[in-house]
């Protein structure tokens, strides 16, 4: 399951990845925001991190405005590693690389069209396993 968080900033664009994952049969769980009014980022981050942490999702994805408070919010949540990503080879990198379990955006940044390819390349992508990757990961979170 994916866990969906967005502010006011990344609710247009939060409403198209929806659509998308729907059409590619993803089971997904919006946990707002539900509209354009101003809201608060950290909240969402909040709640997508907990649903993570307590196995209630596999993956997250987040859309502020530009990606980057939503992501530094979720980031300190311990087990969180969250990926601000705006292109392709990122989405693929940080999923071999830094297991990232949540997708940062920019919904002010990228458009519907390349997002929903970040989407499926950080869906789609699994972990190296490589054991200096995992020794990383391991430093990070020590
Ligand atoms: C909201 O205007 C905006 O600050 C927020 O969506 C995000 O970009 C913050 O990093």
């Amino acid at each position: 399951m994916i866990a969906l968080g967005c502010d006011h900033g990344g609710y247009a664009l939060m409403q198209e990845i929806k659509e998308h994952l729907a059409e590619m049969g993803e089971e997904f769980k919006d946990y707002g925001t539900f509209d354009e009014s101003p809201v608060d980022y950290p909240i969402f981050a909040k709640q997508v991190a907990n649903a993570i942490l307590d196995g209630t999702a596999d993956k997250g994805i987040l859309i502020c405005g530009t990606g980057i408070g939503i992501s530094i919010a979720a980031n300190r949540f311990e087990g969180i590693r969250c990926a601000h990503c705006h292109d392709v080879y990122s989405a693929k990198a940080t999923r071999l690389h830094n297991n990232a379990n949540v997708l940062a955006m920019g919904g002010r940044v990228v458009g519907p069209g390349l997002a929903n390819m970040i989407v499926d390349t950080f869906l789609k992508t699994p972990f190296s396993g490589e054991e200096r990757h995992i020794r990383r990961i391991e430093m990070i979170e020590d």
